[in-house]
């Protein structure tokens, strides 16, 4: 059972306005086919051009950028598990397929200067040329689509235009090509039933020769008819979002300078917007850009949060930094999208605001100064946009991507990523409780559980407790945003993602009603309250590790008294001498692989001991001593569950690599020793330092025995450490209340219900609604149970300012209390 005791009358701070936000970005086909609601794939029919700074390797299959990054390519037509997954068949135009008729690209006659290509296509009498959208067209009875294209002919050409499936025409247009250079032709229709895979077909009856520059298929009905899918937008508005970050992402940053986002090519007439390949394994049209952003944000009420780049590509993915003149122009990059969104109409880049429908400025508050960049390539480059920006728009508060202020550069706000466990997340629900008040405000950019409970309830639930402590902290925490938001299901690059949709539906995963509960349940200002609580242990297991400097000499390794080898060697190789091992450094291959991992010492070993599935036991080892040489064990050195996102198929990361296995550090130095935990941003001493004297030139015994709960460390028969397995409170709370009502948030991460005992400083109704998330641990959503678990509201009565409310095992409950007017200090 727990308690939360609630002191209503001592308001600690308000509420931040903004909290709650989204982020987006063109990541899983998440733009294109998806929330800009293109029907047909491949457009302008660049898919296949490789970026001038690139080149292609392995019969297409992979992009390589100028620095040597490797993506997959595939002709253009993305990952290879999409190519699998939907049996694409291979075509030199991605989704461009023809009968009885010739295509090719055609590199000299184009649209306009913007255009690397158009498609010419040789007809036969009755030849065609279609196109299969994104994975197929699922076109709804009834609902009317808009067709249009560019198209250029010698002589007159008759075509047909039409979406079907199967024998079935759900429309068709009919149009004669003629006219001088590239015309126009516009057609809609009402389609005549409901598909799921069909196809656009142009079909030319008497044949001819045609240049296709341009083409487009969209539904007429979107979200207050601004061009965004409907259902799609619908789900954002009912998360009530306060801001919205765009574009990206690494897309900001992208791999190579010309797939670096700028964003002066995404404006204007879509047509006449280049497009360009993003690092999510596609091109984009980029007729979701800028002006549609702030449009969204404006039919949202949602503040835009642009992010720029500020002149580098992603750091992660071998980076180019620009200087000189394009680095200036990046900067002016910069500007001009800032005119765009607020100078005046007059203005060079405000008035082609207004040539696209809007006049009037839009709101521009919040900038992020580049994408998860740091070092000193980014600190020169930050302060040069941070003045010019400041300089010019004093009101716009700048975000940096690290903690500058520790460098002496000025930033308002500072964006930290967090990807990680459901139990780090939890674990971590007072993370921001000692923070420095005097620093930037904090914006959660991006988190989402990507590891062990991903797209289920458990790993919701991680994370609503740790928006429990942002919550109780809303005074640093000014911004905080899911990561990412869309994934078109048949382009999946990165897993989870908030909404998941086909062509047809959308769902959403659990965390989605965890940020539509908080963001709808906000109150004014938060106020003191005590939880009680006990605690659940991070789940634990594998066996030992030796770690450190290469040279450590160990012999008679044990796991419950029997003998027990090295199982993976993760850095460095095991060599047996008479009567005891070595662990010698790095070889080549280990080195080698290692560069591509996340935060690996080359120059250190890592070798790991027996089973992985093992929780209680007891290790030991015998590892001689050497004066000046740290001895360092690992324990609990099972692998973490796995990440979901890859680049390069050809280039998987081993199952059993040094980046994905985290023991806790159990380090002797000096005769001092020290246990500690791998933790980002820092490591976190689990014990204080204790001295350990070690006799040097002989063996000396180590052992630790755990239990899951418990771990304790022995040297030479002498008990040095004894620490619990981090963890987590099993339930967190966070009130906050308004004139009218006392908010309280409740996460319960247990197995078990708990009958919450509450107390208050005021006086409630005795009826309130609970609105409730809950199910099983491992509970998700899909197309077939898109609502297995989601939102419930719920009518209760028996509220007081003493009592008890059963927070059902695995939930989310936010409870809505009224307060007695006549009995409540009003402020
Ligand atoms: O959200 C997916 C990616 O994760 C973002 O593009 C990037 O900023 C982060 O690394």
């Amino acid at each position: 059972m727990s308690r939360i005791t609630v002191r209503t009358e001592n308001k600690r701070f308000p509420t931040a306005p903004n909290l709650y936000g989204i982020f987006f970005e063109d990541i899983n086909r998440a733009g294109d086919g998806g929330l800009y609601p293109e029907l047909l794939r491949n457009r302008s029919f660049e898919d296949s051009i490789e970026p001038k700074d690139c080149h292609t390797e392995q019969d297409g299959y992979a992009l390589v950028s100028r620095a040597g990054w490797r993506d997959e390519f595939n002709h253009g037509e993305g990952l290879s598990r999409w190519i699998r997954k939907n049996g694409t068949p291979y075509t030199p135009v991605p989704a461009w397929y023809t009968n009885h008729a010739q295509m090719c690209l055609d590199r000299d006659d184009t649209l306009n200067v913007h255009r690397q290509v158009s498609l010419a296509v040789a007809f036969e009498k009755g030849g065609e040329l279609y196109n299969t959208g994104f994975c197929g067209i699922a076109p709804k009875e009834g609902a009317r689509y808009h067709f249009y294209m560019f198209a250029r002919t010698e002589t007159p050409v008759k075509v047909s235009v039409s979406v079907e499936e199967d024998a079935h025409e759900f429309g068709k247009l009919d149009f004669l090509l003629e006219g001088d250079g590239y015309v126009r032709y516009d057609g809609s229709f009402a389609a005549d039933g409901d598909g799921r895979n069909a196809r656009l077909v142009i079909r030319c009856p008497e044949g001819g020769k045609v240049n296709f520059g341009f083409c487009s298929l969209m539904p007429e009905d979107t979200y207050m008819g601004h061009g965004l899918r409907r259902d799609l937008v619908e789900k954002l508005r009912d998360l009530k979002p306060r801001f919205l970050r765009f574009p990206g992402g690494c897309i900001v940053e992208g791999f190579s300078p010309e797939t670096a986002m700028q964003f002066k090519n995404v404006v204007g007439p879509v047509w006449e917007r280049p497009g360009h390949q993003l690092m999510w394994h596609y091109r984009s049209y980029n007729g979701l850009g800028f002006h549609e952003y702030l449009q969204l944000c404006e039919d949202l009420d949602m503040e835009p949060l642009y992010v720029c780049n500020c002149g580098l590509t992603c750091q992660g993915r071998m980076p180019e930094f620009f200087e000189g003149e394009e680095l200036e122009a990046m900067l002016q990059d910069t500007l001009y999208a800032i005119e765009y969104a607020i100078g005046d109409k007059t203005s060079e880049w405000g008035s082609l605001r207004a040539q696209m429908g809007h006049p009037e400025p839009f709101r521009l508050n919040y900038i992020e100064i580049g994408n998860e960049n740091s070092g000193e390539v980014y600190e020169v480059r930050y302060r040069k946009f941070y003045d010019a920006i400041r300089k010019r728009y004093p009101h716009i508060r700048l975000i940096a991507n690290t903690h500058l202020e520790e460098k002496g550069l000025q930033a308002d706000i500072v964006d930290e990523h967090f990807y990680s466990t459901a139990e780090f997340f939890a674990e971590n629900t007072n993370y921001y409780d000692n923070y420095d008040r005097k620093n930037p405000k904090i914006f959660l950019g991006e988190l989402a559980v990507v590891r062990g409970w991903v797209g289920q309830l458990y790993g919701a639930l991680g994370e609503a407790a740790f928006l429990i402590g942002m919550e109780r902290n809303q005074d640093v925490v000014e911004l905080a945003s899911y990561a990412p938001l869309l994934e078109n299901v048949d382009y999946n690059a990165w897993f989870p993602n908030l909404i998941r949709f086909n062509q047809r539906e959308s769902i959403a995963i659990p965390t989605y009603y965890v940020w539509k509960m908080f963001g709808n349940s906000r109150g004014e200002d938060v106020v003191e309250a005590d939880v009680e609580t006990g605690t659940l242990y991070r789940p634990v297991k594998g066996m030992a590790s030796l770690m450190g400097q290469a040279g450590l000499r160990y012999r008679n390794a044990s796991w419950n008294g029997t003998p027990v080898g090295v199982t993976h060697e993760l850095m460095g190789r095991v060599k047996e001498e008479e009567g005891s091992s070595c662990i010698l450094p790095p070889d080549e291959e280990q080195r080698a692989e290692a560069e591509k991992l996340y935060r690996v010492d080359k120059d250190r070993v890592f070798a790991v001991f027996g089973e992985e599935q093992v929780t209680s036991g007891t290790f030991d080892i015998d590892i001689y001593a050497e004066e000046g040489r740290e001895i360092c064990l690992g324990v609990y050195s099972g692998r973490m569950p796995k990440e979901v996102y890859m680049a390069d198929e050809t280039h998987p990361p081993k199952e059993w690599n040094a980046a994905n296995v985290k023991p806790f550090v159990w380090t002797l130095e000096n005769g001092v020793s020290t246990f500690r935990e791998q933790k980002f941003p820092s490591d976190r001493n689990l014990d204080e330092e204790r001295i350990a004297e070690l006799r040097y030139g002989e063996f000396n015994h180590f052992r630790y025995e755990v239990d899951g709960k418990q771990m304790k460390l022995y040297v030479n028969g002498e008990c040095i450490h004894q620490v619990n397995v981090p963890g987590f409170p099993s339930l967190s709370s966070v009130v906050c209340d308004s004139p009218s009502e006392v908010i309280i948030k409740i996460v319960n991460m247990s197995p078990e219900e708990d009958a919450v005992e509450i107390t208050l400083d005021c006086q409630v109704e005795d009826a309130y609604q609970v609105t409730l998330l809950t199910g099983e641990k491992q509970a998700e959503n899909s197309f077939e149970e898109p609502e297995k678990v989601h939102d419930v509201l719920q009518s209760h009565s028996g509220a007081s300012s003493h009592f008890y409310y059963t927070a059902p095992a695995y939930s989310v409950n936010v409870l809505r209390l009224v307060k007695v007017q006549d009995c409540c200090t009003e402020q």
